[in-house]
């Protein structure tokens, strides 16, 4: 065990340097301070104390159906229950509640993409579509409680179908479109999806990437799906097989739908939605987020972190595919009743300004993006950015990973103007909302994601639990349930128990290393289980592995990450081949192919190198820390369980 803190700890030593000697601090303007919600973060935090009073007050701001009866039941934990007894509807508090109001024919979503094609559906709009589509799930047999998968690109029907499910008290498991046949077999089997939505395409830097394919060889292994429906969105010409019964067009599934339906009342714990994430093991874990708490801790993070308010142009840059996209590209914004701009294409095609060219011409005014792709543009220097107007922004946010001082202050100085702060938020899949982040009224230091957001007890400790002194290195801990925390593992509530609350009795082992400084200010190191983060996804590298495993030349795979300047970690493959076999060229471009149709894009293989031999403790697993410290020129550390 003990070996695990320092491990965590010395694989980021470069990093922890360099933070150790950051000292600069940033204020808020007053033009800032005087704009936000919350004007005096400490009083706020103070205010969070009472952490129940505190969430019960932001739960009061929705319409509920049936009011709650107890804020938080904690009989049975770590099986939280938050606003218990309450009935409410997410779209009914997302864009029904908006239609009273002067909000009713403002633009909810701004829908534009890397050819300049542009959509524009107001909330009226959005209430039509969500009602249209929710009816025809009705009529394809979907009920509460049945899952529906969307494997489809940036597009306005992600979002409805997402609502429409919603609306029907229909569970939503989004596959990301950047993920292949592997991946999305095994999550659409592991939810048992009745329904599937793709798509004929996605654009992507000039070209159409054909998605019905990877949909249409993946769902022959998907035996639960019973409908898929295909969203026309590239104009691609495609043909379908209405005939197998199993295929139908969008726009036919809608015609004729009434543009009413009234919204199912959920239960506040009835599951909204599962996300599958990647650990430690092969099997990705399938994260279960359910209703009321999920809205409540969404919309308030939303509201204070990035200070909504009415004239707001709102754009997360996260893909839909991932909790950043559920979290704060629809659900945060449409509860608030903002304008979202969701943007289908890469930071870079046409040219590096595209994201600069968006922002000058809709006068955007929040921005909330990766550091990944911070360091991608950042090498551009300022030949872009100086070509826009980036005048409207306000407030900037990043997510994903540590960004490293150099990317902040350059990401400050070149988009804020020294003026926008940055919102740098710490949180994951499972915490559905952002856990640790200034607010916007905060004194900010380059790569620290500062403080515990209002209600939430954070802390650093040792594999006993005890809080390390103040400089040390340890594992990051929440001590308190939060509303948005999911609720367990999709049909695997052991895994749920062991991964996240057993290790650390009594409080929410998070998988990272952190560190507090003197001023209390948290410094977010990386993980500490086997995944890595390439371009602020996460990837198991248990997964890559077994893809790497199931190619014919493959006798055993081991997987670390590498360091890389601008994705942050790339994947470093060791790999025993079996007899016969040699790494020549056309065998490592076979094998990079088999994992990319394996595991998608999001696996960006760095090196792959032939060994005779794996490190292996004596119980046969894969020791990745020898190999990592030994590619590092590292202290490989206590051997002793390593096989002879
Ligand atoms: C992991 C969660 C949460 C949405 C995107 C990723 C890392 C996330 C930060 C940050 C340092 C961060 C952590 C975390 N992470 N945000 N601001 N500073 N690290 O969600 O795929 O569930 O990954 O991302 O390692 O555990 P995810």
């Amino acid at each position: 065990m003990k070996n695990r803190v320092s491990n965590g700890v010395m694989n980021m030593r470069r990093d922890t340097d360099v933070l150790l000697d950051e000292k600069r601090i940033f204020k808020p303007s007053v033009e800032t301070v005087e704009r936000a919600h919350v004007k005096n973060w400490e009083t706020e935090l103070e205010k969070g104390k009472d952490f129940k009073k505190y969430w019960a007050e932001k739960a009061e701001q929705f319409e509920w159906f049936q009011q709650w009866d107890e804020v938080l039941d904690e009989s049975n934990k770590p099986f939280y229950k938050w606003f218990v007894n309450g009935k409410i509807n997410l779209t009914y508090n997302a864009v029904d509640r908006w239609l009273d109001t002067d909000k009713r024919n403002q633009v909810a979503i701004l829908y534009t993409n890397e050819r300049g094609h542009e959509r524009k559906i107001t909330y009226y709009e959005l209430y039509r579509e969500v009602n249209k589509l929710a009816n025809a799930f009705k009529n394809l047999g979907v009920k509460k409680g049945d899952r529906v998968s969307m494997y489809l690109p940036m597009c306005p029907e992600l979002l409805i179908s997402m609502l429409a499910c919603a609306r029907i008290g229909a569970i939503h498991s989004v596959v990301y479109s950047g993920l292949s046949v592997g991946a999305f077999v095994e999550r659409i089997n592991d939810a048992k999806a009745k329904v599937l939505l793709t798509a004929d395409g996605t654009f992507r830097r000039g070209k159409v990437i054909d998605l019905k394919k990877i949909s249409d060889e993946a769902i022959l292994q998907c035996p639960s799906v019973e409908t898929v429906v295909v969203v026309k969105h590239t104009g691609t010409p495609i043909e379908i097989s209405e005939l197998s019964g199993r295929e139908i067009f969008y726009e036919r599934l809608i015609e004729g739908e009434p543009a009413e339906c009234e919204p199912e009342p959920m239960d506040s714990e009835d599951p909204l939605f599962i996300l599958y994430t990647s650990g430690s093991t092969g099997k990705p874990k399938g994260v279960l987020h359910t209703t009321a708490g999920y809205m409540v801790g969404v919309a308030t993070t939303t509201k204070y972190i990035f200070d909504i308010h009415n004239d707001d142009l709102w754009w997360c840059t996260g893909d839909i595919g991932w909790i950043t996209g559920h979290s704060y590209a629809i659900y945060g914004p449409l509860l608030l009743g903002t304008t979202t701009l969701i943007y289908e294409g890469a930071p870079d095609y046409p040219d590096p300004g595209v994201w600069w060219s968006i922002i000058e011409k809709y006068g955007v005014t929040k921005f909330y993006t990766a550091p990944t792709a911070i360091r991608h543009l950042m090498r551009f220097g300022s030949k872009y950015t100086r070509l826009y107007n980036l005048s409207s922004l306000r407030i900037l946010g990043t997510v994903g990973e540590p960004i490293n001082p150099e990317a902040w202050m350059w990401f400050y100085k070149n988009i804020g103007k020294e003026k926008a702060p940055i919102m740098d938020t710490w949180w994951q899949t499972e915490t559905g909302m952002h856990l640790i982040s200034p607010l916007p009224s905060a004194p900010l230091k380059p790569g620290s994601a500062t403080m515990a957001f209002p209600g939430i007890d954070a802390d650093i400790v040792d594999e006993d639990g005890k809080s390390v002194p103040l400089g040390k290195g340890g594992y990051l801990v929440i001590k308190n349930p939060w509303p948005s925390m999911f609720r367990t593992l999709y049909k695997d509530e052991q895994r749920f128990q062991d991964v996240y609350w057993d290790q650390i009795p009594g409080v929410y082992k998070a998988g990272d290393m952190a560190r507090k400084d003197e001023d209390g200010y948290f410094w977010i190191q990386g993980r500490s289980d086997d995944v890595l983060k390439i371009a602020g996804h996460r990837v198991g590298t248990a997964e890559v592995e077994s893809a790497f495993v199931s190619h014919p030349a493959v006798a055993e795979a081991a997987v670390i990450g590498k360091a890389d300047p601008v994705k942050g970690q790339v994947i470093k493959a060791f790999l025993i081949l079996k007899e016969g076999y040699q790494l020549k060229t056309k065998l490592i471009e076979d094998l990079k192919k088999h994992v990319r149709y394996e595991l998608g894009p999001v696996a960006v293989l760095g090196e792959i190198e032939q060994v005779e031999t794996l490190p292996k403790t004596r119980s046969g697993k894969i020791m990745r820390r020898v190999l990592r410290a030994r590619e590092n020129g590292e202290d490989v550390g206590d051997t002793s369980t390593l096989e002879e």
